[in-house]
């Protein structure tokens, strides 16, 4: 049973094209007011997903709760926005009538139409284009477009497949500051990206899917919080400091130059670097420089997606690539 607190529910959801299984019993459940990424290489499966939970598509197995109604219910979509991975618009409409057209799709009245279209055509940075015909927008205004359709009908769920896909670094981080603002609203996100640091920024919880199915999953802490380093630009570091280092402190890297010493510490977290720093300079060593690290979401997903990186071509971890540099 869906649980009330869940905008999205599923079970063993399904979908093949004849022989072809474009996604394998996917199982999920997103937390409201929580930014889910769904990240997965070209064909693994995620716009497939998106269509099965928007109702674009019937699942051939498998179903779950959308908002806490069935998927495809229609009561459930007046509170979704949806902002598709291939989308097309008119092009002889203005930004505005196309707003109009959708706001009259999703029985906004009128009046709801006249405040809210310039609002959220503000808010994803087309107050000045609002009378222009979309035919004369660029790819990335026909997207910005596409985002402010989706949070039009002030959505408690937002579907976004690939916001991103047509912007520049002004429009990506404009995306992230909207996908914050939601969030702040109570706002569920689901997003689907290859954008990995995009992902790691704004995201709670993720699943990377491969080949239609799921290979990891959980909150974003937890899948890279495992692999904590700290980073060391010190003086006065020796062999006796060394060796009197805390076993729970694993050497990655170090490199004992005269003028300087670079070391590399795997700790249990990133709070570590206190206790590091007490142990240091009781040991009269000087602190240069301390930069915490921490497993990136993109070794994470280098790692799990099969076929991204031959075995013996780079290292998944920067603990690897530690290992490989020292030896
Ligand atoms: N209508 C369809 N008929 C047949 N096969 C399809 C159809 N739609 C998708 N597929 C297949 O399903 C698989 C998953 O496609 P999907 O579009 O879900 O991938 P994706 O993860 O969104 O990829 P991308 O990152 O390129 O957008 C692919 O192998 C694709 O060829
Ligand atoms: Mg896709």
């Amino acid at each position: 049973m869906s649980q009330p607190d869940s905008a999205l529910d599923v079970h063993g959801l399904g979908k093949a094209y004849g022989r072809h299984v474009a996604l394998h019993e996917l199982t999920l459940r997103v937390p409201r007011g929580e930014v889910f990424g769904f990240l997965g290489p070209n064909g693994a499966g995620k716009t497939t997903a998106v269509k099965l939970l928007t109702g674009l598509a019937r699942p051939t197995a498998g179903g779950g709760q959308l908002l806490g109604r069935p998927l495809g219910d229609r009561e459930a979509r007046r509170k979704l926005g949806f902002l598709p991975e291939l989308f097309r618009f008119h092009d002889w409409l203005s930004a505005t009538e196309l707003l109009d057209l959708h706001g009259g799709l999703l029985d906004m009245p009128l009046a709801a139409r006249r405040q809210r279209i310039p609002e959220v055509l503000a808010l994803v940075g087309l107050a000045d284009r609002v009378g222009d015909r979309i035919g004369t927008f660029s790819k990335g205004m026909q997207q910005r477009l596409g985002l402010a359709q989706a949070l039009l009908n002030e959505p408690d769920l937002v579907i976004l497949d690939e916001p991103t896909s047509a912007l520049d670094p002004i429009g990506r981080r404009d995306v992230r500051a909207i996908i914050q603002h939601l969030k702040q609203r109570g706002v569920t996100v689901f997003l689907n990206s290859h954008l990995l640091s995009e992902i790691e920024l704004v995201c709670d919880r993720v699943a990377i899917v491969d080949h239609g199915r799921v290979v990891q999953q959980g909150r974003l802490d937890d899948l890279l919080g495992r692999g904590h380093e700290l980073e060391l630009r010190l003086t006065g570091l020796n062999h006796d400091v060394l060796a009197a280092l805390p076993p729970a402190w694993n050497v990655q890297t170090c490199e004992l130059g005269e003028q300087e010493q670079r070391l590399v510490l795997a700790v249990g977290h990133a709070s570590d670097a206190v206790e590091v720093t007490r142990f240091l300079v009781a040991q009269s060593v000087g602190l240069l420089e301390l930069r915490p690290r921490r497993t990136s979401l993109e070794d994470l997903f280098l790692q799990w997606v099969d076929g991204a990186r031959p075995e013996e071509a780079a290292p998944a971890t920067s603990a690897e690539r530690a290992e490989l540099a020292a030896s």
